[in-house]
């Protein structure tokens, strides 16, 4: 047909979808300046593409980032010609689309999601299908599979499943056998082997183990814990985190008796044999390689030989049995790091400012395998600088010094969301 045409046909064939083309981008312009115009979007980053609602290729052409998301949580795929950073920085879910009366769609499309993945507008509110799930529970009663369910409505990547201590079957853990300490456990893989071997026990024990719903709190070292008389509170719990040296002795009233999981590493463990508390799991946490070797000093009961590489003195001996013994799985540390606070990678190793604290370490650890998850004595207050640093010392808050290895004010803001979404809920109002 092509062929047969006379040559000025075939060029008005030619401008005329030109022109076309031509007006659409031009109105196209206009309608971006009119509507960002008229109505500022207290939304972070809005973009807007325009198309024509007949002619399906170039509304696809408008929008080469996206494709279609109507309806699903999840952020949207990308098209093929789509880079990383666009996405980083457009992370989108198309949210309203209407079609103008002369046939123009308008697409407007909302960064509904922060870099690291977390929605941006948090509120504590229940989503429908669990307000059915837990609306015949009386009050108080453990939700089951709260934390998980309310972590997954702000934060979709969210995969449940993760063990909380190290296995005979370790090496299967493919997010963290490719990592050093404390991201991983690559080089150590012998010396856990040697250490797994003599613990043989690998989770909370029979009772805890069986309950279908479990309740954790993580116990921080803030000295907002002191004289709220939150003790009896937190006893109530079925699962009671504490970390490092944290006394239980002699502070009852304040911050509880109970103590189901200690969670150490070697620079934090409690030196005196006597205070460590009878009933509770000895819970390493590594950081560096060499902390792994002091475990099995432990475990075996061998004497310390060399104390480098530790940047504080450590215990000379734990007095627990080998089946009280567990190592905590690495993947919460480079999950809390890397995903949740969007710490520097440094090729995954440990580098300035990219070691989550102790505290949101075990924080990340109960979102995977607490059904409801509370902290206490977390936060420090900068503007009371004369109140203690630890609920146990005299430290002033003002001793506090600038961290190498930890960046405070990105890890609050992690968990500044989760409290605000109520994924976990603060006792002391710190965070
Ligand atoms: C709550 O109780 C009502 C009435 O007994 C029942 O119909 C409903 O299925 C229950 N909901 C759930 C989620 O169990
Ligand atoms: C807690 O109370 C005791 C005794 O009243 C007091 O000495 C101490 O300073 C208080 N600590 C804080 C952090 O308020
Ligand atoms: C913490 O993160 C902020 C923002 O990324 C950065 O500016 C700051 O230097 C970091 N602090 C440390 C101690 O790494």
């Amino acid at each position: 047909m092509m062929s047969m045409m006379k040559p000025t046909r075939k060029l008005l064939f030619v401008l005329c979808p030109m022109l076309v083309l031509g007006f659409i981008y031009y109105s196209s312009g206009k309608l971006h300046l009119h509507v960002w115009g008229q109505k500022p979007e207290p939304v972070v980053d809005t973009l807007l593409t325009v198309g024509r609602i007949v002619g399906s290729e170039l509304a696809a052409e408008a929008q080469p980032c996206l494709r279609k998301s109507r309806g699903t949580v999840n952020p949207p795929t990308l098209g093929p010609d789509c880079r990383q950073e666009e996405y980083v920085g457009r992370a989108t879910s198309i949210q309203k689309s209407s079609v103008m009366s002369d046939g123009r769609k308008i697409v407007r499309t909302k960064n509904v999601y922060d870099k690291q993945g977390f929605l941006l507008k948090l509120d504590g509110k229940l989503p429908p299908e669990l307000v059915y799930k837990y609306g015949n529970l009386s009050e108080g009663a453990c939700k089951p599979g709260y934390a998980a369910a309310k972590m997954t409505a702000i934060y979709p990547k969210f995969m449940k499943p993760a063990p909380m201590f190290l296995d005979r079957n370790f090496k299967r853990l493919g997010k963290v056998s490719n990592y050093m300490p404390p991201f991983g456990f690559k080089t150590q893989e012998r010396i856990i082997d040697t250490i797994l071997s003599a613990t043989k026990n690998f989770g909370l024990g029979p009772e805890l183990d069986s309950l279908s719903c479990k309740k954790c709190i993580i116990v921080g070292n803030g000295g907002i814990l002191a004289n709220k008389s939150l003790g009896s509170r937190i006893d109530e719990y079925d699962v009671v985190v504490r970390l490092n040296e944290a006394p239980v002795s002699g502070f009852g009233k304040d911050v509880g008796t109970k103590t189901t999981i200690r969670i150490t590493y070697p620079e934090g463990a409690i030196q005196k044999p006597e205070r460590y508390e009878k009933d509770s799991l000895f819970v390493f946490s590594a950081f560096k390689p060499q902390d792994f070797k002091w475990l099995r000093q432990m475990v075996f009961k061998e004497k310390l030989r060399g104390t480098e590489g530790f940047w504080k003195s450590v215990a000379q001996h734990v007095p627990r049995e080998p089946s009280e013994m567990r190592i905590l799985n690495p993947y919460f540390i480079q999950e809390a790091a890397f995903q949740f606070i969007g710490l520097p990678l440094n090729n995954g190793l440990m580098g300035k400012g990219n070691i989550p604290t102790l505290g949101t370490v075990a924080i990340t650890m109960a979102l995977h395998n607490c059904d409801e998850v509370a902290v206490a004595g977390f936060g420090y207050d900068m503007n009371t600088p004369h109140a203690p640093l630890h609920y146990y010392e005299t430290v002033k808050m003002s001793a506090i010094k600038e961290s190498w290895t930890h960046n405070i004010s990105k890890e609050k803001e992690f968990l500044r969301k989760l409290v605000k979404a109520n994924v976990i809920t603060d006792l002391t109002h710190g965070i």
